[in-house]
């Protein structure tokens, strides 16, 4: 069954915010950095005018789900346009954070490439193993 990519975009001039909500792992990570920005108690959530680009893309390259991404002069820009060094990062309560590129094989055979940060799934509830889909905060993980 395909579900419909749902995607949500927010400009400030020359940078447009492009938001997965499916791909957000509810770190609030944006939230506790840009709160000028981002809050989930407004809407719209992101008022990308109350900040200027370079504070955006900064706090855009921390996003670990890449749910935020952000795009300049119609050039999609998946956070990063370096290859990164693959680091590994346990996020309390939640997942496996791998940055880097990678190639991940899935148990279907297929094989998917990934080159900013992938979030795998350690709490056994996501519906998009083995990737995290936020679902470890309506189980209250903990590990
Ligand atoms: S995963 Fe990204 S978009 Fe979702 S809450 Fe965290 S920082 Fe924000
Ligand atoms: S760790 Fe996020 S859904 Fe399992």
């Amino acid at each position: 069954m395909s579900e419909r990519k749902i995607i949500k975009k927010y400009i400030n001039g020359d940078l447009t915010i492009v938001w997965e909500p499916k791909k957000c792992i509810h770190a609030a990570i944006c939230v506790s950095s840009l709160p000028k920005v981002y809050n989930p108690e407004e809407k719209p959530w992101i008022k990308a005018e109350n900040a200027n680009i370079e504070e955006l893309k900064a706090q855009i390259d921390k996003c670990p789900s890449t749910a935020l991404t952000y795009q300049i002069n119609n050039e999609e820009n998946n956070n990063k346009t370096e290859i990164m060094e693959t680091k590994i990062e346990v996020m309390e309560n939640g997942p496996l954070l791998v940055r880097g590129k990678l190639e991940v094989k899935n148990s279907n055979g297929e094989v998917e490439s990934k080159d900013n940060i992938t979030a795998f799934c350690r709490c056994g509830s996501s519906a998009n193993k083995p990737y995290c889909d936020g679902a470890h905060k309506n189980i209250d993980f903990i590990g």
